[in-house]
């Protein structure tokens, strides 16, 4: 049996094997914790959905039992979860209305790069699943963010998009209305998130507009797509890996810049709303490495259940020349004068909280 949480140290399940759900994202149902998380590979391949995505479950946060793949890829090659795709950073909620466990990730379809930064959703009875795959699709298609000015509200001109930008220097953004130009076939979503207020809206907080800006998006109240009200968030800021948790009526969030695999230092922000206005409040780690978040990226803010003012903030140390080995750093976030600190420490246990 475990009784701490030791950071970025191999973390093994209860028969032995270190945990394998990365990008993940944990459901407290029926007194019992679920993760869900990428399960990788060895090797390179492993940054490739060769498996589906696994789930473990807990009832103290330290041991974890495996349950199995709750969504496996489709040996099908014209499913959009063809083994061989993309499929990171799953997240479940719960449906109160239909009782049913919604799942959401990352999609990009195989063979085509990052280029097509969609959206899967997949569905299940059960909360360990098999989750039966819904479909994928860019979200909001058709659809202006509530928070942008007229003037704004335009597309540009295919020919002159086309080819100029391919997710690479971060002037390009400033030149090219990205929004607009996917105004028609939906807006990119690559890194992302759900969220379900106390009112029972979810919302969706996905990596937008070639990464450079996030787009928040309000869920339909079977959770399976997007309601058709969003805003802008970040605008430019390059905000990517958002988690979010909602602290005393106050929404707090943690996301990272873009630079791909590699750790940089991740980023805070507030807010009295879900749709904002954030307000940054920088880079939460305090202490050695905090410039590099520890090593690690942010995949999910955890409430604590039972807990008063527990909060877990979730990274991933990614090891992308052997994924499989990717680790995992909890941290327990320390609440102070309106903002949050992040402290690395090489083990604790959740009386932390007291
Ligand atoms: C990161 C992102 C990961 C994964 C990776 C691929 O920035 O957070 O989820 O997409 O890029 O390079």
């Amino acid at each position: 049996m475990l009784h701490k949480f030791t950071p970025g140290a191999i973390w093994p399940d209860t028969s032995g094997v270190h945990i394998n759900a990365h990008g993940g994202g944990l459901l407290y149902h029926d007194k019992t914790y679920y993760w869900f998380g990428e399960h990788k590979i060895e090797g390179r391949a492993g940054n490739k959905a060769m498996v589906g995505v696994h789930c473990y479950a807990s009832l103290d946060l330290y041991n974890w039992e495996d349950m199995g793949i709750a969504l496996p890829v489709s040996d099908d090659p014209d499913s959009d979860i063809t083994r061989g795709c993309v499929l990171e950073r799953p997240k479940v909620i719960t449906n109160a209305a239909t009782g049913r466990f919604v799942m959401w990730f990352h999609l990009e379809l195989k063979g085509q790069g990052y280029t097509a930064a969609r959206s899967g959703v997949a569905v299940s009875d059960s909360v360990t699943g098999p989750y039966t795959f819904v479909g994928s699709f860019r979200p909001n298609a058709g659809v202006w963010p509530d928070n942008v000015s007229p003037d704004e509200r335009h597309v540009p001109d295919p020919a002159v998009v086309q080819g100029e930008f391919s997710g690479g220097p971060r002037d390009v953004v400033d030149r090219l209305n990205i929004l607009g130009r996917d105004f028609a076939g939906g807006q990119m979503a690559r890194d992302m998130t759900l969220f379900v207020d106390d009112d029972g809206q979810a919302y969706h907080l996905y990596a937008s507009e070639e990464n450079s800006t996030l787009q928040i998006s309000l869920l339909t109240e079977d959770y399976l797509a997007p309601a058709g009200t969003y805003v802008r968030a970040f605008p430019k800021r390059h905000m990517e890996a958002p988690a979010i948790c909602k602290r005393q009526g106050r929404y707090y969030f943690i996301g990272s810049d873009c630079t791909g695999w590699a750790p940089n230092a991740a980023r805070s922000a507030v807010a009295d709303s879900v749709w904002g206005p954030w307000t940054e409040l920088g880079n939460p780690c305090v202490g050695e490495d905090s410039e590099i978040t520890f090593g690690g990226q942010s995949t999910y803010i955890l409430p604590v259940a039972g807990k008063d003012d527990a909060y877990i903030a979730m990274f991933d140390i990614w090891r992308p020349e052997n994924a499989v080995d990717g680790r995992y750093l909890w941290l327990p976030m320390r609440f102070n004068d309106g903002r949050f600190e992040l402290h690395s420490v090489p083990e604790w246990d959740l009386s932390t909280f007291g």
